[in-house]
């Protein structure tokens, strides 16, 4: 695309208009070969921001980026493959449980996942905290194991979607993260390319989520559902609630050694739900079972059969990670401090802030302010009561796993400001779930 073409296609957006196919096209492969710079796209981007983008436009954007790589090829299997993405919360270790527990159903999970960032958590990172688990598949590793064990958790190849990495990457330092459209086409082009025949989205909605508001969830939603569907894939959302926490463990071997306690059929009853409608829609989508609810009884068996234990053991196994902590945890190792957060007085928990949370967890060092910033898997937060519950003063709300006392006594603070105690129970009638499908 020429200079004068692509200052067109600026102004024609900037003024509200639409690009066609062969204009977005030319301007993501231009961009990837360097033909477009960096502050043409940045204005291209800003527009889009601000005018939004047409369903077609999302739709062309998402296939230019999907096919700018190399696509796994995994419709060449014998063998349908489930998949799923969250768009991101605060103890979110779904993956950990649901992976294993699809599998346990006799169904292929291949998942490419991220690192964390900012307040959201990333799987990569939980999976480290394991001794000796390795991440960094390549292309041919990640599909070797697939074929041979019908599960595998890796990150993303760089062969995937590269023009999705160089523009996020701009976005990122051009406040052009925020944008409905955006979102959606950057999440789908890599879904795309790993190519799962079926996919669920678990788009979360909350003061821990991207989407804070329900609407916006429901339109992000809505639009990775239509664009995974135009492209042929069985693809399902989500809609779930991210106002406090998920489970009790906020931190990298916590959040481990919760999702084995789950496996085990004894995790937190909100974890325990979210992950058998996670895998019910997966075993939905890829045609083993009736319905969505059929396919959540038959992953409440798997759990509490204790089959999707094994089969997390055996893809760490894979993965050259310790098996041995599934037995015993406590070889992921102990933060060196622990403190005790305790209640200021009697009443009901009204609140539990999910921002707040995740705040603490990167104070504790768990999480990454920058992309370049280490984490520490061994510290976190144990949430001991949530929304709902009654505590008496001085009774432990959580406990804080440390790395050193100046960073334990400013995340004590923090944990205090989460929660609000009140004098009557809480009215507020849980969020509920909603499911969208095309
Ligand atoms: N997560 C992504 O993968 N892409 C975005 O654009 C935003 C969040």
């Amino acid at each position: 695309m020429g200079t004068v073409r692509v200052v067109e296609a600026i102004e024609r957006k900037r003024a509200g208009g639409e690009l066609s196919h062969e204009e977005i096209e030319s301007l993501v492969l231009g961009y990837v070969r360097g033909e477009v710079p960096d502050y043409q796209l940045s204005a291209w981007l800003m527009a889009v921001c601000c005018r939004g983008m047409s369903r077609r436009e999302s739709f062309d954007l998402t296939s230019g980026m999907g096919e700018s790589g190399n696509s796994l090829g995994l419709s060449q299997l014998g063998f349908p493959v489930a998949d799923k993405h969250s768009s991101g919360g605060v103890g979110d270790k779904t993956t950990l449980v649901v992976a294993p527990l699809v599998r346990s159903c006799g169904v292929a999970v291949a998942k490419m996942s991220g690192r964390g960032l900012g307040f959201t958590g990333g799987t990569l990172d939980k999976l480290e905290s394991i001794p000796g688990f390795r991440v960094d598949l390549s292309a041919t590793e990640f599909m070797r194991q697939l074929e041979t064990e019908g599960i595998v958790i890796a990150g993303q190849t760089p062969e995937l979607a590269p023009a999705d990495r160089k523009l996020y990457a701009l976005r990122d330092v051009t406040g052009t993260v925020d944008s409905i459209p955006l979102i959606a086409s950057s999440i789908m082009s890599r879904k795309l390319a790993i190519g799962a025949h079926g996919l669920v989205l678990d788009v979360k909605m909350g003061s821990g989520a991207f989407m804070a508001k329900r609407e916006e969830a429901r339109e992000l939603a809505e639009l990775m559902v239509a664009i995974g569907t135009a492209a042929g894939k069985r693809v399902s959302a989500l809609l779930t609630p991210m106002d406090q926490p998920l489970g009790q463990a906020v931190g990298n071997a916590l959040e481990v050694a919760e999702a084995i306690r789950t496996l085990r059929g004894d995790g937190p009853q909100d974890l325990v739900e979210l992950s058998a409608l996670l895998a019910g829609e997966m075993l939905y989508l890829v045609g083993t079972v009736e319905s969505p609810e059929a396919g959540r009884e038959a992953a409440l068996q798997a759990l509490s059969s204790g089959k999707a234990l094994t089969w997390l053991e055996r893809l760490i196994a894979l993965q050259g990670g310790d098996p041995r902590i599934v037995e015993r945890p406590e070889l992921m190792g102990m933060a060196p401090i622990v403190l005790q957060v305790l209640a200021p007085s009697s009443g009901w928990v009204t609140r539990l802030d999910a921002r707040g949370i995740a705040r603490t967890a990167l104070t504790l060092g768990a999480g990454r302010a920058i992309k370049d910033d280490s984490v520490d898997p061994l510290v976190g937060v144990l949430l001991r009561a949530k929304e709902g519950a009654f505590v008496e003063a001085g009774e432990a709300l959580a406990e804080l796993r440390c790395r050193d006392r100046g960073s334990g006594e400013r995340a004590v603070a923090e944990v205090l400001h989460a929660y609000s105690i009140g004098e009557k129970p809480l009215e507020k009638t849980m969020d509920s779930y909603e499911r969208i499908e095309s």
